[in-house]
């Protein structure tokens, strides 16, 4: 190729040269093709890029293409069910609730649904009359002083770094709105959790950003300060994330601006990956210790973890612990591996940690069988999109929900899988000032604020539907699945198979 680099190179010049002195026109090649023969002389001898070397012009082509293929694939190649990690069909449904525009779908569905994998409800011939309320769950145990009277979905963590300025603030204005709470993410509180008065939960990660001493170390003094203020109204220990667990944050050179470096108390422009472990404390005595010091800290607000399930028997040593201390978390929130995140090694993302729905009835049933289940309250997060994935993490065993990227799809985020690189174009989750105007916060706090209550409201029809008046009565026994049609028709029908396979 660097052959046919050089002999076409040369032809082409010659030739616009000649008709450039002939007919005085294709000026514009003349000054073009020597810049691209000078690109190509420069390509064939750098020694980085192999591809670019063989193909000293031609090359760039694959790496136009690579840097627009998630456009592509989600544009022209991807059906409306089938998009990674959410369908085109998931993400149109957060659009239409958040715009509050018809979000009722057309002709039937377009799921396979005699397959073993479906899984719906089992609606009640005599549906309940639905609820106009949207649903609220109290959240302390027996230690706290300050329960808090939650939604039933909520903003999942997602710290101000990994997302613009712009879209916290619309995510907490909207959550005043809603009267549902926004969790900050391991990157610390900020003002722009605090200025739309919205309610907050406080994640503290293993990096103690915002009270760490200048060691790093949890410094009880500050936490004290920030927890104690009345916007304040969990505290939420990250013990792990389900799409890197075992791993720490990681905060991108490109998105560590002076501003959050300032915040954190870090250097800016550089890699920030918090360990992966906490250093206030290394087993499951002094997780269950720490609870309740930050109980005491923070005037008696409540005190929960959040993890992705990985080894049980150290879920169940945990457990084990809180009985012998007397001492129980308000909440645990458990997130399942399958979910999101600013920046993960791929490794993390897709080889680490128990998906949502085990992990979930793993965690229920331990509790329940410990007789503790009573204590504190189970908060789900995983791909909760829609009314129906609540009533189904509820039936799996969760009081109340997170949601994560619902949230980033009602700001406008369009899964431009950008989250890393500070190139997000909707400027939900980038610091570059320019993309972030692209998202105007009075606009997008309504569909914060629209997509929360529509949602709770299609969760309302929904267990209406199963006959069901409280979300406290729904359990695994108003769903079905694929597989169990099979079993029945193997149980109604063996004589007719049998008579298919003798004739
Ligand atoms: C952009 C982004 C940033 C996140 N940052 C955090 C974080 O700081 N702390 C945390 O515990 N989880 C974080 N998560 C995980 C979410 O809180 C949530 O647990 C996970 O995405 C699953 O929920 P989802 O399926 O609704 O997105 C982040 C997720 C995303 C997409």
């Amino acid at each position: 190729m660097r052959k046919n680099f050089f002999i076409f190179g040369i032809l082409f010049l010659a030739l616009v040269a000649t008709i450039y002195y002939k007919t005085e026109r294709g000026f514009l090649l003349v000054i073009i093709l020597p810049i691209l023969l000078v690109v190509g002389l420069y390509n064939i001898i750098q020694k980085k890029h192999a591809i670019l070397r063989n193909f000293p012009v031609l090359g760039y082509f694959r790496y136009l293409f690579e840097m627009i293929a998630p456009e592509i694939q989600q544009y022209f190649i991807e059906r409306s069910t089938d998009g990674k990690p959410f369908s085109r069909n998931q993400r149109s449904l957060v659009y239409q609730r958040a715009k509050n525009i018809d979000s009722n779908s057309p002709f039937g569905t377009q799921l396979n649904l005699n397959h073993s994998s479906y899984e719906g409800i089992k609606h009640s011939i005599f549906p309940a009359v639905v609820n106009k309320e949207l649903p609220r769950v109290i959240v302390g145990g027996k230690d706290c002083k300050q329960p808090y009277n939650a939604s039933l979905l909520n903003i999942s963590a997602m710290s101000f770094g990994s997302l613009s300025e712009h879209a916290v603030r619309a995510l907490n204005i909207g959550a005043k709105k809603g009267q549902f709470y926004q969790n900050t993410g391991e990157g610390g509180l900020t003002d722009y959790h605090l200025e739309g008065g919205g309610d907050i939960t406080w994640q503290i990660g293993t990096g103690y950003f915002g009270c760490r001493d200048k060691d790093g170390n949890f410094s009880p003094e500050k936490f004290s300060e920030k927890a104690t203020i009345p916007n304040v109204k969990m505290i939420e220990i990250k013990l792990s994330q389900g799409a890197k667990p075992g791993h720490g944050g990681v905060l991108p050179a490109a998105k560590n601006t002076v501003q959050i470096a300032k915040i954190r108390g870090v250097e800016p422009h550089t890699l920030i990956l918090s360990p992966p472990s906490h250093s206030a404390f290394s087993d499951p005595k002094g997780l269950i210790q720490f609870v309740a010091q930050l109980r005491n800290l923070s005037n008696g607000k409540p005190i929960g973890f959040k993890l992705c399930i990985g080894n049980t028997a150290e879920f169940e040593a945990i457990c084990h612990e809180m009985i012998a201390q007397d001492t129980y978390p308000d909440f645990i929130t458990i997130d399942g591996a399958e979910g999101g995140t600013g920046a993960a090694p791929l490794e993390f993302a897709d080889g680490v940690g128990m998906p949502f729905e085990p992990a979930l009835i793993f965690v229920n049933k331990t509790l329940v069988s410990l007789k503790i289940r009573d204590k504190m309250r189970i908060i789900g997060s995983g791909k909760i999109i829609s009314g129906y994935s609540i009533l189904h993490a509820i039936a799996l065993g969760a009081d109340m929900c997170n949601s994560a990227r619902g949230f980033m799809f009602s700001l406008g985020c369009i899964q431009a899988l950008r989250c890393h690189n500070n190139e997000c174009p909707t400027g939900v989750a980038t610091q570059n000032k320019m993309l972030m105007k692209g998202l105007v916060v009075t606009d997008k706090s309504e569909r914060v604020y629209h997509f929360h209550k529509n949602t709770l409201h299609a969760a309302n029809e929904l267990l209406a539907a199963a006959g069901k008046k409280n979300f406290a009565d729904v359990d695994i026994n108003i769903f079905m699945r694929g597989d169990e049609f099979a079993h029945l028709s193997d149980l109604y029908f063996p004589d007719n198979l049998k008579n298919v396979t003798q004739y």
